[in-house]
C-alpha cells in the first residue's frame, strides 16, 4: 500500500510519532462521538465506582477514526495497564495464552484488527473472556491433559475495521459494543485546531474548516494535511494559515475539494469509463486501479459509500450520477436510473458536493 496518499488513513511509519502527540490522553480531550464519549464515560465511572474492571468494550468503525486511541484512553481512565496486540500478530494459541497470563488485575489487553484473529486462538479468547479461565493442553495424543488456570480479571478492548466479520460467539462476549462514525467538520476543525496547538503552527479557524472539509470525515487524514498544509506554508513563506492558504497547499497536494485523492478519482473514473457504468466486481476493479481489494473495501470504499459517490449493488459496485458530477462526466441514463433506486443522501449532511 503507497503510504504517501494523503487519503490513506493507515499510519505511515514517518506519521506515528506525530499520531502520538496528537492522540487526545483522556475522554475529554476526546473530541467528536458525543454518544460513544457519553457511555463510555458512565460505564468508566461504574467501574470505578464499584472497583471492578470494565467489561469487555468492542470498537468498530473505519481506519483513522479514534480506536486505538479510545482503547489507551479507557485504560488511562482506569489507571491501569494497557498491552496492545493485534489479530494477525497472534499465530498461536500461545502467544495469546502468555499475554493473558501476564496481565494484571483490571488491566486492558487491546487487539486491533480482532476480526483477523485465528479460528483456534479466537477458541481460547471465549473461556477467557467469558470465566477468566485459560485452558492450557499438556502433552500430546492420549497422554494430554488440560489444565485450567485462572486469570486476573482482565478488560479486553477490541477494534475492527470489519464488525461483519466477526463470528457471533466472539462479538457476544463483548458487554459494550461501540460504533465510530465519520466526523462532521465541525468535530474535525476542532481536532485540527487542537493539534495545531500541539504542533505550534498558526492556523486560523477557516484555515482549520478548509482543511476538516477536504479530510473525508477522518481525524488522522486531518491531522495528516495539518502537518503537509504546514509544510507547504513553512517552505512557501505563506504565514499563518488562513483559508487562502490552505486552499492553494491543498491545492497542491492534490486534493480535491471533496477529500478525494487520487486513488478514490481512479476508483470511480474505472467504475464510470473503463466499465462503463456497468456494475463491477471487487477483484476487477481492484486489479483496474492497483490495489488490494482488502484496502479497497476497508479504506476506500466506506468514504465514497458515505458520500453517495459509490453504490453497491448485488451484482457489483457503480459510480453514482454524483460521481459523474464530480468527475465532471455526462451523467449516462442509466446511472440516473440508478440514482431513482438508491437514492443520493447519503452524503448530503456534509454538503460538499454539487
Ligand atoms: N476524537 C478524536 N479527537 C482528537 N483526535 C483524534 C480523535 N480521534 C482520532 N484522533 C487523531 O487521529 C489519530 C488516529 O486515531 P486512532 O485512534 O489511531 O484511529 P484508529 O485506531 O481508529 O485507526 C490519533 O492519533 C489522533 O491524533
Ligand atoms: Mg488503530
Amino acid at each position: 500500500m503507497d503510504d504517501d496518499r494523503l487519503a490513506n488513513p493507515d499510519e505511515a511509519p514517518d506519521d506515528r510519532g506525530v499520531d502520538t502527540t496528537l492522540r487526545p490522553d483522556s475522554l475529554d480531550a476526546f473530541v467528536g462521538q458525543d454518544s460513544v464519549r457519553q457511555q463510555l464515560g458512565i460505564f468508566l465511572e461504574a467501574a470505578r465506582q464499584r472497583e471492578e474492571a470494565l467489561d469487555h468494550v468492542l470498537l468498530a468503525g473505519p481506519p483513522g477514526l479514534g480506536k486505538t486511541s479510545l482503547a489507551i484512553i479507557l485504560a488511562s481512565e482506569m489507571g491501569v495497564e494497557i498491552t496492545v496486540t493485534s489479530g494477525p500478530v497472534l499465530e498461536r494459541k500461545g502467544d495469546l495464552a502468555a499475554i493473558l497470563t501476564a496481565l494484571g488485575p483490571g488491566d486492558v489487553l487491546f487487539i486491533d484488527e480482532i476480526h483477523r484473529l485465528n479460528r483456534s486462538v479466537e477458541e481460547v479468547l471465549y473461556p477467557a473472556m467469558e470465566d477468566f479461565q485459560l485452558d492450557v493442553v499438556l502433552g500430546q495424543g492420549p497422554q494430554a491433559r488440560t489444565l485450567r488456570l485462572d486469570l486476573p480479571r482482565f478488560t479486553l478492548v477490541g477494534a475492527t475495521t470489519r464488525s461483519g466479520l466477526l463470528t457471533t460467539p466472539l462479538r457476544d462476549r463483548f458487554g459494550v459494543v461501540q460504533r465510530l462514525d465519520y466526523y462532521g467538520p465541525d468535530d474535525l476543525g476542532r481536532i485540527i485546531l487542537r493539534s495545531s496547538a500541539l504542533l505550534d503552527v498558526d492556523v486560523a479557524p477557516e484555515g482549520a474548516r478548509a482543511i476538516a472539509m477536504r479530510s473525508r470525515g477522518t481525524p488522522r487524514i486531518a491531522n495528516r494535511l495539518l502537518r503537509r498544509v504546514r509544510d507547504v506554508a513553512q517552505v512557501q513563506g505563506l504565514g499563518r494559515v488562513d483559508q487562502d492558504v490552505a486552499e492553494r497547499a491543498l491545492a497542491l497536494l492534490e486534493v480535491d475539494e471533496a477529500g478525494l485523492d487520487d486513488l478514490d478519482r481512479k476508483i470511480l473514473t474505472h467504475l464510470a469509463v473503463t466499465f462503463s457504468g456497468r456494475p463491477t466486481g471487487l477483484g476487477t476493479l481492484a486489479d483496474a486501479v492497483g490495489e488490494s481489494p482488502d484496502t479497497i473495501e476497508d479504506v476506500y470504499e466506506p468514504f465514497l459509500l458515505q458520500q453517495g459517490l459509490l453504490a453497491r449493488t448485488p451484482r457489483g459496485r457503480v459510480a453514482t450520477p454524483r460521481a459523474y458530477v464530480h468527475l465532471g462526466l455526462d451523467v449516462p441514463r442509466v446511472a440516473a436510473a440508478q440514482d431513482a433506486l438508491f437514492g443520493d443522501d447519503a452524503g448530503a449532511a456534509w454538503g460538499t458536493l454539487p
